[in-house]
């Protein structure tokens, strides 16, 4: 049995190292977004987008040192999202993993920069990336569409019109599968695309990414409602708050929490073809639903 708590922090602890590199310096001239850029990704943030690409190059028989760069760009993007997710004009919130937001920090507009120069940055990444120039490329392009209208952008935009509005179970799965599910799935993909997957082995990691994504957001809206995100010095249910679309809203905590299962079960299932590589893939479905931050 994996400790999957202990492997997480070890290559999460690799991952910062990374970044800290990546990262242009504090001092680099203009140095207000830099420093903003450096405030929002390091410390805080469990990193997993980054340990899924990481997961995705070994569970296809790839080394997760090969994907480090592809990943730090994975986690350039999800914080991106979450420097613009929290500003007034979208969340309003004003800590994010244990500290002020990007805004309350550094103000809004140095706040809607950061986030762009992040998301810059992490396609620059991704073009440095190690592995066959046609894996490389096909990654790029994937990354484009899963930040893209048709990936995370989209799922923002649906999250953000439904404010206050009655939700139908199909568009909040919309919502979640883009919003979020979007990214695992390209995090995973992009891990072993780089370490050259078949195409076998691609769909079923797809087929996990897109069960787990939906469990972590589904347990993403439960911990909002349980306030236990006051754990990470976020408020009590931001988005409960803000009357957004959520799982528990809809069917209540106790169904939210079976349907967290059911996801999780098939995010297991679709791993049905891989032997013991793919046996952290297999722990964090698990840490995915019973986590509490
Ligand atoms: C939070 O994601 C935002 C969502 C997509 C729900 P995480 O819970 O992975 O945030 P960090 O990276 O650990 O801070
Ligand atoms: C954030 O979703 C999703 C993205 C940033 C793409 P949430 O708004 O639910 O995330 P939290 O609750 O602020 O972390
Ligand atoms: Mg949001
Ligand atoms: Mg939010
Ligand atoms: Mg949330």
């Amino acid at each position: 049995m994996i400790d999957f708590r202990e492997e997480l922090r070890k290559r999460a602890a690799l991952v910062e190292e990374s970044l800290d590199i990546l990262l242009p310096g504090a001092d680099a001239y203009p140095p207000l977004i830099h420093q903003a850029m450096r405030y929002s990704v390091m410390g805080g943030g469990k990193r997993l987008r980054p340990v899924l690409v990481m997961a995705g190059a070994e569970a296809v028989g790839g080394k997760a040192d090969d994907v480090l760069t592809a990943a730090c760009a994975f986690e350039l993007i999800h914080t991106y999202s979450l420097v613009h997710d929290d500003l007034p004009a979208m969340d309003n919130d004003d800590y994010r993993r244990g500290k002020l937001t990007s805004h309350k920090v550094y103000g809004e507009a140095a706040a809607v920069l950061t986030g762009d120069a992040l998301l810059t940055l992490a396609f620059q990444l991704l073009t440095e990336s190690k592995g066959a120039p046609e894996n490389v490329l096909r990654v790029i392009q994937e990354a484009t569409v899963g930040a893209g209208t048709f990936g995370l952008i989209g799922g923002q935009v649906v999250d953000t019109l439904s404010e206050g509005v009655a939700l139908d179970e199909n568009t909040l799965e919309y919502i979640h599968r883009h919003k979020t599910g979007a990214l695992y799935k390209i995090s995973v993909r992009a891990g072993a695309i780089l370490a050259g997957a078949r195409d076998d082995q691609l769909a079923a990691l797809t087929g996990y990414a897109e069960h787990l994504g939906l469990a972590f957001q589904i347990k993403d809206d439960i911990l909002d409602i349980e306030g236990e995100q006051q754990k990470i010095g976020k408020p009590v249910g931001s988005d409960t708050k803000n009357n957004k679309a959520t799982y528990p809203a809809l069917f209540g905590l106790h169904k939210s929490r079976a349907k967290a299962r059911q996801a999780a079960e098939q995010a297991l299932a679709a791993l049905q073809s891989f032997g013991a590589e793919a046996d952290f893939l297999r722990s964090m479905v698990n840490f995915v639903i019973e986590r509490d931050f």
